[in-house]
Order: structure tokens, then C-alpha cells, then sequence
């Protein structure tokens, strides 16, 4: 299983420095992009995701908690291993098949996302067609809140889909993973975890990450 860093709660002043300390030990960041509508909260912007982008050569898996995601498909210059993965509640059917379509066509990977509180069937139609399913493990907004562990029977239901329907999604997880419940998640198969505040409130992020590895 991945261990994807959420720079969310990383010192925003210090990145580069953050991204050069962890670049040897992951596989890509998690980058929450929050529009302060589809959620209470604000993060960053396409020329920031650029920024990093050119500071670092691993995939970005870019998290869209907004509300116009085919807006941010626009402006948004993603590389050929970065990830666009955007919330099913945030469109309907029509749009959420022709969003992955324009992604494809971006030449980026492409990821759905969704709610806790969302059912399995609502994503059931696209699974054949992305390159990852991200099951939230909290409510999205903020870093640092209670990973709920009843989202983790989604993880069971994904995993029978992707057998039975021969899908190539990964399966990931995000909010709340720390290492009391990182080996639970594991078992259940996820692929990828993001994970901020078990990261980055730690005094060595790059032991916290070695720590949720060997979980
Ligand atoms: C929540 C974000 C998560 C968050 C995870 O809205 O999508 O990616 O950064 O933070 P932790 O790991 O602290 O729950
Ligand atoms: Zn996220």
C-alpha cells in the first residue's frame, strides 16, 4: 500500500524544503484544492499546483473539493502520472462521464471521489473507466478530524466490483489514517492512503511515513 503525504498541514511557508525531505521515501503527494463551497474551506490554486508540480518530479494526485471541477480541468496543467480526481457530488451523470472523458483527453490520470455519506452505486457506472476510486474516510473540509470506520465496508463492495467488472482502479482512502488504524485499512485492500495530520504534527514527518508503512 501507497502512503501519499497530504500537504495540507505541511509547513506552507517551507515546502520546498518539505518535498525535498520526503521525495526519496514516497510515491506522489495528495493535494486537498478546497473552493470554499463545495466546502467550508480554502486551500490552494492552479499557479500554486503548478508550482509544485515543477518542484517535484513524483505524481501529484490533485483532490478537487470544488464545485465546478470541469473549471479546474481547464486551467489545471497536469502531467502525464498526476492524478485529477474529482467528487461525484459534484455532478451528474451526463457531466461526470464527459469530465473524465475531457481528462483523458488532458493526457492525466483520472480519480473519483466520494462522500462518506455517499452509496457505492452512485460510482458504479464510471469504475471501468477511471484510474482510481477515493473513498473518504471523513467528512472532506479540514485535516485532522476522526476517521469514520464504517466507510470501510465501501472497501469490500470496490473490491468485489473490480473483480467481477475486470476494472483496473486503485482503491484509496483519505482522511483520518493514522498508524491505529492503518493496518486495518490494508487488510481491507486499499492501495493508496493520504494522510496529513499522522504526517506532518509529527516532530519527523519522514519517520511518521516510515512508521505508517510498517504498520
Ligand atoms: C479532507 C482532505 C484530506 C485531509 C486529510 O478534506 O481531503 O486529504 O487532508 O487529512 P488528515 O490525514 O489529517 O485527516
Ligand atoms: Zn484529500
Amino acid at each position: 500500500m501507497k502512503v501519499f503525504p497530504s500537504l495540507i498541514s505541511a509547513d506552507v511557508l517551507d515546502l520546498r524544503s518539505v518535498i525535498s525531505k520526503l521525495d526519496p521515501v514516497v510515491d506522489g503527494y495528495h493535494i486537498d484544492v478546497m473552493d470554499f463551497h463545495f466546502v467550508p474551506n480554502l486551500t490552494w490554486g492552479p499557479q500554486f499546483v503548478h508550482a509544485l508540480s515543477k518542484a517535484t518530479s513524483l505524481p501529484l494526485h490533485v483532490h478537487l473539493m470544488v464545485t465546478h471541477p470541469a473549471k479546474w480541468l481547464e486551467v489545471l496543467e497536469l502531467r502525464p502520472h498526476d492524478f485529477f480526481i474529482f467528487h461525484i457530488e459534484a455532478c451528474d451523470e451526463k457531466q461526470t462521464e464527459s469530465l473524465i472523458k475531457a481528462a483523458r483527453a488532458k493526457g492525466c490520470k483520472v480519480g473519483l471521489a466520494l462522500n462518506p455519506d455517499t452509496v457505492i452505486e452512485k460510482i458504479v457506472p464510471f469504475i471501468g473507466s477511471v484510474d482510481k476510486i477515493l473513498v473518504m474516510s471523513v467528512t472532506p473540509g479540514f485535516s485532522g478530524q476522526e476517521f469514520m470506520p464504517e466507510v470501510l465496508d465501501k472497501v469490500d463492495e470496490l473490491v468485489a466490483l473490480r473483480e467481477q467488472q475486470s476494472a483496473a482502479f486503485v482503491i484509496g482512502m483519505d482522511g483520518g489514517v493514522n498508524t491505529k488504524n492503518i493496518s486495518q485499512i490494508r487488510k481491507k485492500g486499499v492501495d493508496h492512503v493520504a494522510a496529513a495530520a499522522a504526517i506532518f504534527s509529527a516532530h519527523d514527518p519522514v519517520k511518521a511515513i516510515a512508521d505508517l508503512k510498517g504498520c
